[in-house]
């Protein structure tokens, strides 16, 4: 396959990196400068895709990193980061983006590009690690020094091919590969080929890259272990699900078969609302939405809280005689959030057989009557009586489970829990098509709900 083409839509031009450049410069610059003015002891650093010029054509975020001696305490170093990175969207007229995470940074919206500045402490080797950023100026001179430059195309491919088959993103709604994990990987294999056929062909469960040779790939039991080059005791793909890592395998070989430039553009999904309708008529299923408004978390930490509530749910279901046939969450990150729940099976007897003793055993069996009276029988030689069942339809059964008092029956994430107690609402999917203003990306996760898989195949 000739891959020119494909670069010259990818690989930024020199117009592209120059602007990118000299905007990533002017910041740097000018947080530096207010540092020394106001006697903060840091100093600013661009890392990431933009400093290892690895990024997509288009897609430039731009990772500045704010670095502080190891003596700084976390408040201040928190304080005086942030203040920092506003004092610098507000100077390039950006606009600026409380984000919720685990570690405090700043985003701005500057003249079209998405700017992070994160704190950070100035570590020169692992072991003085003390935040889970500080590793990434480690790895910004470890591929800025590896990396080869023709290899730069080569992750610049492999990087287009994991957004093409939705492989792409180490952050938990994907659950993917992280861009430093593409560099990795080329610096492993050698090339963009090269990395499809360990792929198709070498990887197995738990397999272990450790392009250092440290010998510490067996402290991990992830799906695939890539030992972090500057850290031995990290996997930098402890992210990656086995989902998506099977994903990349799968689209690896076939590729590798009937190679396609189609692969590396993301499949139009069906956003028809009409057709998507229609799909879940002809199911003969019926599909339930729990609709909540998420939490105000981190999305890193509303994502497992979301499996975990929906792997919960079913599996209730499914223990009072439901049939849960297929099931997945979704959220926009701001104002909805669901479970959804397709059932073959939804509604129940509204009675359900109970066994007691054998007639064998005459002080159970006087028990036993004493609490059920003549309403027993006998089938061969066991009493048996019927009991009622009251939730026997699934939307009964749901809003019995989402009670404050019955709530604990479920294993729910807490923030989760919070949010489901305060407000749901429990609708049908019919209903849901029909009455809600319903977005372009929600209509194309059901298009893959209802027909998985179209992202392996070209
Ligand atoms: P980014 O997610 O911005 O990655 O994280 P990137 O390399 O710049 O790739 P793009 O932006 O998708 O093109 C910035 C840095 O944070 C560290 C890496 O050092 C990365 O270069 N990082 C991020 C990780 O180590 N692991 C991750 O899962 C994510
Ligand atoms: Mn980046």
């Amino acid at each position: 396959m000739d891959f020119d083409a494909l670069l010259s839509k990818i690989k930024p031009d020199e117009i592209e990196k120059e602007k990118v450049e000299s905007l990533a410069d002017s910041m740097i610059v000018f947080i530096n400068n207010l540092a020394i003015e106001k006697g903060i002891s840091t100093e600013a650093f661009l890392v990431g895709s933009v400093a290892k010029k690895t990024w997509l054509s288009g897609k430039a975020d731009i990772d500045i990193f704010l670095h502080f001696p190891l003596e700084t305490p976390l408040d201040q170093l928190k304080e005086q980061g942030l203040y920092l990175g506003h004092e610098c969207i507000k100077k390039m007229s950006g606009k600026w983006e409380e984000r919720y995470a685990s570690h405090p940074y700043v985003t701005g919206h500057i003249n079209g590009y998405n700017v992070d500045f994160v704190p950070c402490y100035r570590i020169e080797n692992s072991k003085q690690l003390k935040s889970a950023v500080d590793r990434t100026i480690l790895h910004t001179h470890y591929i800025k020094n590896h990396l080869k430059e023709d290899q730069i195309n080569d992750v610049l491919i492999l990087k287009k091919f994991m957004e093409g088959i939705e492989t792409y993103g180490s952050e938990f709604k994907t659950g993917g590969f992280a861009g430093y994990i593409c560099e990795l990987l080329i610096l492993k294999y050698g090339s963009f080929q090269n990395v499809l056929k360990a792929a198709a062909s070498i990887w197995k469960q738990g397999s272990v890259i450790d392009l250092e040779d440290y010998g510490t790939g067996n402290l991990f039991s992830d799906p695939l272990v890539v030992v972090d080059p500057v850290d031995k005791k990290r996997n930098v793909a402890a992210a990656l699900t086995t989902q998506k890592m099977a994903e990349f395998i799968v689209s690896s070989r076939n590729f590798l078969k009937y190679p396609k430039i189609e692969y590396f553009n993301v499949v139009n999904h069906c956003s028809d609302i009409n057709a998507i309708k229609n799909k879940f008529n002809v199911r003969g299923t019926k599909t339930f939405l729990i609709c909540f408004n998420p939490p105000k978390i981190p999305a890193d930490a509303i994502y497992p809280q979301l499996k975990k509530t929906e792997i919960s749910l079913s599996s209730k279901l499914d223990l009072e005689g439901f049939k849960v046939f297929k099931s997945s969450y979704w959220t926009d990150e701001s104002k909805i959030a669901f479970i959804i729940l397709e059932l073959g099976v939804w509604s129940i007897p509204s009675y359900k057989n109970h066994e007691g003793p054998k007639v064998w055993d005459e002080l159970h069996q006087e028990r036993f009557l004493s609490k059920y009276g003549n309403e027993a029988w006998v089938e061969d030689d066991r009493w048996m009586v019927k009991v009622p069942q009251n939730n026997n339809s699934v939307e009964i059964m749901l809003e019995f489970f989402l009670k404050k008092e019955n709530i604990h029956h479920l294993r729910i994430g807490k923030h989760l829990k919070d949010a489901i107690l305060k407000n749901n609402q429990i609708i049908e999917m019919k209903e849901f098509l029909s009455t809600e203003n319903i977005s372009k990306e929600l209509l194309e996760f059901l298009d893959d709900f209802l027909n998985p898989g179209q992202n392996l195949w070209r």
